[in-house]
């Protein structure tokens, strides 16, 4: 039995926040920000909006687009590093919002790369017979884990939620996924706080984002050229094979540097970083519903999927739509 994905859906809260509005509150400018990240502009969840609240959007559209119903789905899988509580988990705040009551909810932890984890377990859910119809969520509110005196990572990071079923399926789908971490990367992106350890006086008693920027772009770079060329080996696939790289969108030159690895003209990867910024674990369900609505992720297509993130961890994963 495959696991196949049969619906995508996404959200992104109302309030849209140019560069030029962060030049006004820190030391950046618009030009900066479009040439070293891509990005151009990103969404911010309201005052009292939640992770929970946007990914319920993201996941009605997912179901309503599979042509199911919530009371179909059989198991939910949450990617976030910004959950509403501490438990329960987002998984189950979602499950009883849907109304699909009984079925396993859970959430995963693998900063930006949660989507490609979560994935990767709801489909050994699937093929181990233990679903049929798969929630997988990823969803998150980094402005609320945001140092907004911190330029360096104030311009980066936002918030969105996005989601796929999986559907179980004598046809091929995800043909496989790829996940890695190596926890001794853990001092160069983490979040400053949190509930066992406290939240420190200097960052004003929350949790804030902390990243080496440079040396976390040059690991992404070399872990993710490894992970698209073992997720291809494994499947015996050359290069060749992919109709659509769809990355993390953490930066544009780190998107351009994977699909150089790929051979792949850029025509062929969906790219949301200028309008979305970095959404975490939301980024890649967000890119890929963009991709699928707007028509050019088809029925039959190849898609490979990457991301790389705190921890460090990062993962592929090998899809055909
Ligand atoms: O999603 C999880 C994984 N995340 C990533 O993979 C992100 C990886 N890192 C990056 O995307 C990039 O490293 C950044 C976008 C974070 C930074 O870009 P960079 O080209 O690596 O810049 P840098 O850190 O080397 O800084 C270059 C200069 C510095 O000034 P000096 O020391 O050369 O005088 C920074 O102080 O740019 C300065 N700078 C800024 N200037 C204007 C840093 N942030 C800003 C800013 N506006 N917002």
């Amino acid at each position: 039995m495959n696991a196949r994905i049969i619906g995508t859906g996404s959200y992104l809260p109302e309030r849209v926040v140019h560069n030029t509005e962060l030049e006004k509150l820190m030391d950046t400018t618009d030009e900066w920000i479009r040439e070293r990240t891509g990005i151009e502009q990103r969404h911010y969840a309201a005052e009292g909006e939640t992770t929970v609240d946007m990914a319920e959007h993201a996941a009605r559209r997912a179901i309503e687009a599979a042509g199911l119903a919530p009371g179909d789905i059989d198991l939910i899988v949450f990617a976030t590093a910004t959950p509403d509580l501490v438990f329960p988990n987002c998984g189950t705040l979602l499950q009883a919002r849907l109304g699909c009551t009984g079925a396993p909810a859970f959430s995963v932890e693998a900063a930006c790369s949660g989507f490609i984890y979560a994935l990767s377990i709801a489909d050994k859910f699937v093929r181990a017979g233990e679903a049929k119809r798969a929630l997988v969520v990823g969803a998150e509110t980094l402005t609320r884990i945001t140092d907004f005196t911190d330029r360096t990572t104030a311009i980066l990071f936002a918030d969105g939620a996005g989601a796929v079923v999986l559907a179980a399926s004598e046809e091929p789908g995800i043909l496989s996924t790829q996940l890695h971490a190596d926890g001794s990367y853990k001092d160069l992106l983490y979040c400053t706080g949190g509930v066992s350890k406290g939240y420190p006086p200097d960052s004003g008693n929350r949790a804030v984002i902390r990243m080496a920027g440079r040396e976390t772009f040059k690991v992404a770079v070399t872990m993710l050229g490894n992970s698209v060329d073992e997720v291809l080996a494994k499947n015996g696939l050359p290069k060749s094979a992919i109709n659509w790289l769809v990355p993390h969108q953490a930066n544009i030159r780190i998107i351009q540097a994977v699909a150089r690895k790929l051979d792949l003209p850029m025509e062929r990867v969906i790219v949301t970083v200028q309008d979305h910024g970095n959404t975490s674990a939301a980024s890649v369900p967000l890119a890929l519903d963009t991709g699928v609505r707007d028509g050019r992720i088809r029925k039959g297509d190849l898609i490979l999927l990457e991301a790389f993130g705190g921890g460090f961890t990062w993962g592929a994963a090998l899809v055909r739509m």
